[in-house]
């Protein structure tokens, strides 16, 4: 059994736009590319993100997950939960932050080359300062959490063969489950 489509269109969806956001996000402050061009595209994937995360939080009570392989013990389903809490709270907060931290430099937020977004915090250097270093951390975070999901997925799946990223796909593949 799998997660509903638009629950996995959703997941792809966000995967693509994280690690494409990620990726921008390392690459202007290392100065690879022109800044100018890589911090339009980030912060319009950045704020994309957000609203993907808001509706996949709002789809997430829609709907039961499918069951588990049975490999899958009570402390990993515990640790499942909370990594996927962790990455709920880390999609919802990092683009918070990222607009919190460029409304706090007095620069103008605009999205889709055109849509300028309101400040959502005040001009004020130490707060730039602290949002600009969380903002990091947060980045660091992201990285962290993914690797370690992306790892249990590939470990279930190409390891212990339980069809476990299955649940997930888009194309045909079958799954075994406990009852
Ligand atoms: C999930 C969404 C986001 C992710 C994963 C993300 C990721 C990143 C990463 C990896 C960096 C480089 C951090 C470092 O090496 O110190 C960065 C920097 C930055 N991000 Fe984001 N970001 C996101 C959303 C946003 C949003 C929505 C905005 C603004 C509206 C934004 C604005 C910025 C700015 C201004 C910088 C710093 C550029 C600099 O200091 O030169 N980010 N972000």
């Amino acid at each position: 059994m799998r997660y509903p489509l638009r629950t996995r269109i959703l997941h792809w969806l966000s995967a693509v736009l994280v690690f494409s956001t990620l990726l921008i996000g390392f690459a202007m402050v290392n100065s690879i590319g022109s800044y100018a061009t890589l911090i339009a595209i980030h912060m319009t994937l950045g704020l994309t993100i957000l609203v993907i995360a808001v509706a996949r939080v709002a789809n997430r009570f829609t709907h039961r997950t499918p069951p588990l392989p049975d490999t899958v013990g009570r402390l990993e389903h515990r640790m499942m939960i909370g990594s996927e809490v962790s990455m709920y709270a880390l999609l919802l907060a990092q683009p918070i932050i990222g607009w919190a931290m460029v409304s706090a430099a007095g620069s103008p937020v605009v999205v889709f080359g055109a849509l300028r977004l309101p400040g959502i915090a005040p001009f004020d250097a130490d707060a730039y300062s602290l949002l600009r270093q969380l903002h990091s951390v947060l980045a660091y975070a992201l990285v962290v959490v993914i690797a370690a999901h992306v790892s249990a997925v590939i470990l279930h799946t190409v390891t212990l063969r339980d069809g476990m990223a299955s649940r997930m796909t888009i194309g045909r593949a079958a799954t075994r489950t406990k009852e």
